[in-house]
């Protein structure tokens, strides 16, 4: 059971394990595009929604290992209990759950400590059990992505801390060897990275190199940020997640590097170079989120 699986990390492990020739039962919440899309590639699609019992419930028979991923907005423990009792009713025997590098018990974003608090909630049933704590995911880089004429710029609130930036593709081949054999992996925290630990500023000379065009990190304040985000009309939840992991972030929470994306996925994660050639279409324009400055803002 794919939970999740119309995102980011879900639907690259429900491919990688169709591939592998599995059963794969997909939860979504709405048939579309990307329901049909994963239909067609050999998915089983169950429609629920993670925040109410009954319909999640009636989708976990049968199941015998799961990924639970649950995205930042509000709802995170309702719907982690809701998970842990559905499976737990129905014999689901091992889940790999979603959670990231700064849930913490002292965090100061509320939904980083929601993460843990999840964490230990799961830790309490009786399935098997791993913890996924990844960095920020390489998304970032072309999500916050603003393209000016044949130059590039990320403007992002994270001074010259560091990170080593890990793509989800490259999550999902962990996801998948988890819920495969999920026996080693029982209670295990694994912090996953990509290969590399950079600042942003390196991460604007990859991208560079990557793209062959200019391209500068312009480090903004979490004020700044913060506004950014509120013109955008983000949820407060999020907000206020992304100003607390951004401080997290220049605090060095999210640094390090490892090679966890290797032993447990047998999977050699992508560099930001790499990363950026797989996703270029996404760089021929701003990313969705770009923070104008002000003097866009007010052209
Ligand atoms: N981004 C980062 O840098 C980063 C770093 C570390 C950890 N993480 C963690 O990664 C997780 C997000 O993973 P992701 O990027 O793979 O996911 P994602 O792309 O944000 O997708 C979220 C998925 O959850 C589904 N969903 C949302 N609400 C739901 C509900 N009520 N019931 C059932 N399904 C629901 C979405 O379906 P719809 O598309 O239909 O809404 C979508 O399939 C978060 O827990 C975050 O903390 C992120």
């Amino acid at each position: 059971m794919i939970t999740g699986s119309t995102g980011n990390t879900g639907t690259s492990t429900a491919e990688i394990l169709l591939d592998r020739g599995y059963r794969v039962r997909a939860l979504v919440r709405r048939e579309d595009a990307r329901s049909e899309a994963l239909e067609q590639a050999g998915a089983e699609i169950a429609k629920a929604d993670l925040l109410d019992f009954r319909s999640l419930s009636d989708t976990m028979h049968g199941v015998t290992s799961a990924y639970f991923c649950y995205p930042i907005v509000p709802g995170l423990l309702e719907a982690t209990a809701n998970f842990a009792q559905a499976a737990s009713e129905a014999g689901v025997r091992s889940v790999v759950n979603m959670s990231q590098i700064s849930a913490r018990r002292e965090a100061a974003s509320n939904a980083a400590r929601q993460h843990w608090l999840g964490e230990r909630l799961l830790d309490r049933t009786t399935m098997l059990t791993a913890h996924l704590r990844p960095t920020f995911f390489a998304e970032w880089i072309d999500w916050f992505w603003a393209r000016r004429g044949e130059q590039g710029v990320l403007r992002l609130p994270f001074g010259d801390g560091r990170h080593a930036p890990i793509a989800g593709r490259d999550q999902a081949y962990v996801i998948a060897a988890i819920l495969q054999n999920p026996q080693p992996h029982d209670r295990q925290i694994y912090p996953l990275t990509g290969p590399v630990e950079m600042n942003h500023y390196e991460i604007a000379e990859a991208v560079s190199r990557a793209l062959g065009i200019p391209v500068t990190y312009e480090p903004i304040s979490i004020e700044e940020f913060r506004q950014g985000l509120t013109d955008k009309e983000w949820q407060p939840h999020v907000i206020q997640h992304l100003a607390a992991v951004a401080q997290d972030y220049q605090a060095g929470i999210f640094a390090g590097a490892n090679n966890l994306v290797h032993v447990v996925g047998n999977k050699t994660p992508m560099t930001v170079e790499e990363y950026v050639l797989f996703k270029k279409d996404a760089f021929a324009q701003d990313g969705p989120n770009a923070i104008p400055d002000k003097e866009e803002t007010t052209a």
